[in-house]
């Protein structure tokens, strides 16, 4: 590392350096839906008329007037277009031949077997939608989800969809505290919960929990329970209703209800690394249409294609590529219910043999944690129907990738890294698998028709170099706002730079235009006076062989500003001995330079993580300040908190 790289950069130092680089298989080019530049060309010469043309691609009751009105931060997109999310997900493949194609193909966790074609589908969706009707939900009303992966999470959502209900899933795995307050921000009036769910073995008793949340939440008039399993539940008279009951009764079919382009479709609560949850409100027409075109064209979706995205519902990335953007492409996905080391650590890759799974979506958190079991794990399995990979949540370290690069895609897949946020409801940076040139770590390139930038903090754009990610001009899947609270979202995101959306994130741009993200720009350190990405860090490390994952914080120091101390967990069968930290400490020098080398490296067996997967990082501050432990409440396992602490103090 050089002086001169870093002084280049104004905002964040970008110090780590890949040079791999992966082409497209030339056969996967070939059968690719695009196979060459003229997707971005098309959509650099007039953007609104590209996303004109994949909103044409859906069926439209109505035709809209004008593509785009932009008052930032206000969007209207697809103006006086009318159309139904339900409808274009169900009743257009009924008619175009996909009738008795699965559409979702379920296993549960301790193995029951579910297949429900488009028909099977579109029929408990126009009987669920009159249930909801029959106990009074209107268009507007909101109706919470609190569930296990099981096909009535999807049928129910796509109910409220077809009578123009708005849903707001809360993940299963959350507290009966963080229920209760999504309901009250959302003023929900009807919750669907199931009796329980599985999860490793154990029952998670959800409308128990739903229980104690009901206690504050006065808007809610009704609660529709699925019977998942036999579990010991409390049914309150005239409130509660089990949902095969009520289905017994409704009628088969329901009109889907137009819909206004920019009528609420859903409020999705992003459980972020900091502060209070943020209802984040997706309109019709705009996120369907990219919704839409990013499945087709970013998992080259194929009718004879088995997609499975491993994400819960409960996350955007559940609703995004499981529920909207695949089923509006009349795809088949699988969905599971369970854990993916139950009963054993090769649940995924039984599941991929199974059914032929062709596309495989996950995040760098799983990848990493099969790379610490090994890779005797999916040998022991058939992968050779996948033909294309994807990861998202968070930057996925060159070692991630490539691991996945060779144990799950045989050195045959390409692997889609796509960068985007709840907020911007689809992908917006990420590679076309026939197309783009893949260097592992990197999220590529902006998807045709976004345009995402590199700012400094004065807003000069940044060519080379590391600055804050934005993107300048509006895109149809983009959030409408925060429930309730306009001025949060003005002020979170689009005061920073006028009329820009700021997302929050650093990132950098290398000599050939590819994006990196570099993470959270709240998880900056400054050392001495340089800007460093615990992301880099953290890469460095796991770059070591004996290191599992690694989270990186700056703490006080007396000299330098900041120094960087790293939490890190060894991979199964390493040694940790004494000598690890010096070697550790050496290998970031090497990787990154020496101004990135951790004052203090921790050793942990675990390390505290959102039920998304997210590190929380500020946490982890809070322990090496001795401070108080902030909210914990989104934490997925609070145990590792106290471990940490006492091997901290130590
Ligand atoms: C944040 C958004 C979008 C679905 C899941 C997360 C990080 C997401 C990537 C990626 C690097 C990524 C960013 C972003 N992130 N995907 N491919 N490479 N970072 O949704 O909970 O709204 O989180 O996740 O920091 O801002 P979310």
């Amino acid at each position: 590392m050089t002086e001169t790289k870093v002084k280049k950069t104004t905002a964040i130092s970008a110090l780590l350096e890949e040079g791999r680089r992966f082409d497209p298989p030339i056969h996967f080019t070939q059968n690719a839906n695009i196979q060459d530049h003229s997707l971005y060309e098309e959509a650099a010469k007039d953007r609104e008329r590209f996303w004109a043309k994949m909103a044409g691609e859906l069926d439209w009751f109505e035709k809209w007037q004008t593509v785009l009105d932009w008052n930032p931060p206000h969007a209207t997109w697809f103006a006086g277009g009318k159309l139904n999310a339900s409808y274009n997900c169900l009743d257009r493949h009924i008619k175009n031949g996909l009738r008795n194609k699965a559409a979702i193909i379920w296993e549960g966790e301790p193995g029951d077997q579910r297949t429900l074609t488009y028909w099977d589908l579109y029929r408990e969706v126009n009987q669920f939608a009159n249930c909801l009707k029959k106990l009074g939900v209107k268009k507007g009303d909101r109706v919470a989800f609190y569930m296990p992966m099981i096909p009535e999470l999807a049928i129910g959502l796509l109910a409220c969809a077809r009578i123009g209900a708005v849903h707001t899933v809360v993940f299963g795995g959350f507290s009966p505290d963080a229920l209760r307050d999504r309901i009250q921000d959302a003023k929900a009036k009807v919750l669907v919960t199931a009796d329980g769910g599985y999860r490793r073995g154990n029952l998670m008793p959800l409308k128990h929990d739903a229980d104690l949340a009901l206690r504050e939440t006065p808007t809610i008039e009704h609660v529709i329970i699925v019977k998942r399993g036999d579990f010991p539940l409390h049914v309150k008279e005239g409130r509660d209703h089990w949902l095969h009951r009520l289905m017994q009764e409704a009628e088969s079919y329901c009109e889907p209800e137009p819909m206004d382009a920019e009528d609420m479709l859903f409020i999705l609560y992003t459980s972020g690394t900091t502060g209070k949850p943020k209802g984040i409100v997706h309109t019709t027409g705009g996120y369907l249409t990219g919704t839409y075109a990013t499945s087709k064209y970013v998992f080259d979706l194929k009718q004879e294609d088995v997609f499975w995205c491993t994400a819960d519902i409960g996350w955007i990335t559940g609703h995004s590529y499981f529920l909207y953007g695949p089923m509006l492409n009349g795809a088949t996905q699988i969905m599971y219910e369970g854990a993916p080391d139950w009963p054993d650590r090769d649940r995924f890759w039984e599941l991929i043999e199974k059914y032929g799974v062709s596309i495989f979506y996950t995040a760098p958190t799983a990848i990493r944690a099969f790379m610490k079991w090994g890779a005797e794990w999916p040998e022991r399995h058939d992968l050779r129907s996948l033909r294309l990979l994807g990861s998202v949540g968070e930057p996925i370290n060159p070692e991630a990738w490539m691991w996945y690069h060779q144990h799950i895609g045989r050195e045959a897949c390409p692997i889609v890294d796509t960068w985007w946020q709840t907020e911007t409801g689809s992908i917006m940076i990420t590679s076309l698998p026939g197309v783009t040139s893949l260097k592992p770590g990197s999220a590529t390139v902006p998807f045709p028709g976004i345009e995402a930038e590199i700012l400094s903090e004065e807003g000069e754009r940044i060519e080379e170099g590391g600055g804050y990610l934005v993107v300048k001009s509006p895109w149809p899947s983009m959030a409408r706002g925060i429930y309730g609270d306009p001025e949060r979202f003005q002020q979170q995101y689009w005061s920073k730079y006028k009329g820009v959306y700021f997302t929050g994130d650093g990132a950098k741009r290398d000599q050939d235009g590819y994006f990196w993200i570099l993470g959270r720009v709240d998880d900056v350190i400054n050392v001495s006076g340089h800007r460093i990405s615990t992301m880099e860090v953290e890469s460095a490390l796991v770059d070591h062989h004996t290191v599992a994952e690694a989270a990186v914080i700056g703490i006080h120091h007396d000299l330098k500003g900041q120094a960087i101390a790293a939490f890190v967990t060894i991979k199964e069968g390493s040694d940790g001995n004494g000598k690890l930290e010096a070697v550790l400490r050496d290998h970031v020098a090497q990787k990154i330079g020496s101004i990135a080398k951790p004052e203090k490296i921790i050793f942990s067996a675990d390390l505290p993580k959102t039920r998304s997967g997210k590190i929380m990082r500020r946490l982890l501050r809070d322990i090496a300040e001795g401070k108080a432990l902030g909210d914990t409440t989104t934490l997925a396992d609070p145990t590792v908190l106290e471990k940490l602490k006492r091997t901290y103090e130590e």
